[in-house]
C-alpha cells in the first residue's frame, strides 16, 4: 500500500480508537463476525506498519533547557524505534496552532505539546482528537481540554524550594523586604511556581519576618522584562530589598543585572530555576543563591517512552492526576532538586548536565571544589 494510503488507514483507525466504541468488523476471509474495540484495531494495525511518528509541538527553544528537551526527546523516540517531527513556535500562539495542524495532517500517531499558552492550546487538543490522535502535555499543562496525559515536575514544590532558599539566605535581621518575580502569566507552570512560593512567603510574612513589597509576572519569561520589573521594585523601595524570588534563571539573570547597577549583587539572595549554565556560573561566583535543577533527561525520556507506548496502543498506568478545569488529567510528576554553591558538583556536574570547567570558568582555579 502506498505510504499515503497507509496513513489514511491509520487516521481512520485512530478515529475508531478515540471513539472508544466497540465496533463490529466483518472479516471477508472467514465470513464470520468478531467484536473488537477500536483500540485493539489500532494496535493490530500498528503491528503491521511499525512506523511510529511522534509530533512534538514546542513553545520555544529560547531558554537553554528547551534545546536539551528537544534533543533528548528526539533521541529517545528514535532509540525506541520511532520518528519525531518537532516544530517550535517562538512564543506565538497562532503559529503553535498552525504548526500543530501541520503535524496532525502529516499523520503523527501521538502529539506531544509544550504549550506557550495554557488556554488557547486547548484548540490543538480538540483538533488532534478529531483525527484520533492522543495528546501529551509536556512540562506545562493545557487547560480546559481532554488532555490524555501530562508529564511534568512538581511545580508547586519548585516554587516552595525557591522561596525557602531565599528566606534561609536572607540576613538574620528580623525583617526583610521580599520581591517576587514570576514567569509568564500565560504559562500554567508560572502560576504553580507562584503558588508554591507564596505558601512559604505568606507564612513568613504572617510571622512578621518578611514583607512582600513587589509581586509581578514576567511577560513571556523575558529577562529584559524581569530587569525592568526589578528596577521598578528597587526604585519603589529605595533599594531597600533583602530578597528576590525569581521564577527561573532567565528572570534571575534580569534581576541580577538590575541589582548590579545598584551595587547589590551578592548582597541580596536571588533564586532561579532550570540550572542554566549562566545561572550555575553565577552560583559558583556567589552572584545567585540557588537554582532548581530539573533533570531534563528524566522528563524528555519519560515523555518519549509514554508517547511511543501510546502510539502502540499500550495501556498506560500513572499514579497522579491533576484537574485542568475540565478533567482530571493522568499525570506523571518528577522531582526537582535544589542546587546551591554547596552541591553544584554533586548535582549538575555529577549528572553531566554541565562540565566543571564550564561552571567554574569565572572562578580562580585554586577555589574550585576538590
Ligand atoms: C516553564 C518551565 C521552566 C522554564 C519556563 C520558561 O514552564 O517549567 O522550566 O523554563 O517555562 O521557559
Amino acid at each position: 500500500m502506498a505510504k499515503d494510503g497507509v496513513r489514511e488507514m491509520h487516521k481512520w483507525l485512530r478515529r475508531l480508537k478515540m471513539g472508544m466504541l466497540a465496533i463490529t468488523v466483518g472479516t471477508l476471509m472467514t465470513g464470520c463476525k468478531i467484536l473488537i474495540t477500536g483500540q485493539e484495531v489500532a494496535k493490530q494495525a500498528k503491528k503491521k506498519d511499525n512506523q511510529i511518528l511522534i509530533g512534538f509541538s514546542m513553545d520555544t527553544l529560547r531558554e537553554e533547557r528547551w534545546q536539551k528537551d528537544k534533543a533528548i526527546f528526539e533521541q529517545k523516540v528514535k532509540e525506541l524505534g520511532g520518528d519525531v517531527k518537532t516544530l517550535s513556535a517562538n512564543g506565538d500562539d497562532n503559529l503553535q496552532l498552525s504548526q500543530a495542524e501541520q503535524l496532525i495532517s502529516q499523520g503523527v500517531d501521538v502529539l506531544v505539546v509544550n504549550p506557550h499558552n495554557s488556554k488557547t492550546t486547548a484548540a490543538i487538543v480538540n483538533k488532534a482528537h478529531k483525527e484520533g490522535i492522543p495528546v501529551i502535555a509536556y512540562d506545562r499543562l493545557i487547560m480546559n481540554a481532554d488532555v490524555d496525559l501530562y508529564v511534568t515536575f512538581d511545580n508547586v514544590k519548585v516554587g516552595e524550594l525557591q522561596a525557602k532558599a531565599v528566606v534561609d539566605h536572607m540576613a538574620k535581621e528580623s525583617k526583610g523586604n521580599m520581591v517576587y518575580l514570576g514567569g509568564a502569566d500565560t504559562d500554567n507552570n508560572a502560576k504553580l511556581f507562584r503558588e508554591g512560593a507564596m505558601k512559604v512567603l505568606k507564612a513568613e510574612e504572617s510571622k512578621g519576618k518578611i514583607k512582600i513589597v513587589y509581586d509581578q509576572y514576567t511577560k513571556d519569561w523575558k529577562p529584559e522584562e524581569a530587569m525592568k520589573n526589578m528596577e521598578n521594585a528597587l526604585t519603589a523601595n529605595k533599594n531597600n530589598v533583602q530578597g528576590v524570588v525569581a521564577a527561573n534563571d532567565g528572570v534571575a539573570g534580569g534581576a541580577i543585572q538590575a541589582l548590579s547597577a545598584q551595587g547589590l549583587v551578592g548582597k541580596v539572595p536571588v533564586s532561579g530555576q532550570d540550572a542554566d549554565l549562566a545561572a550555575c556560573q553565577r552560583i559558583a561566583e556567589g552572584k545567585q543563591t540557588m537554582t532548581v535543577y530539573k533533570p531534563i533527561k528524566s522528563i524528555a525520556s519519560k515523555a518519549a517512552e509514554l508517547a511511543v507506548a501510546l502510539a502502540k496502543g499500550e495501556k498506560i498506568e500513572v499514579k497522579n492526576k491533576v484537574h485542568n478545569g475540565k478533567i482530571n488529567v493522568p499525570s506523571v510528576f518528577l522531582e526537582p532538586v535544589v542546587v546551591t554553591k554547596d552541591n553544584l558538583v554533586q548535582t549538575v556536574i555529577r549528572d553531566g548536565f554541565h562540565r566543571m570547567e564550564e561552571v567554574y570558568k569565572n572562578v580562580p582555579k585554586d577555589q574550585w571544589p576538590k
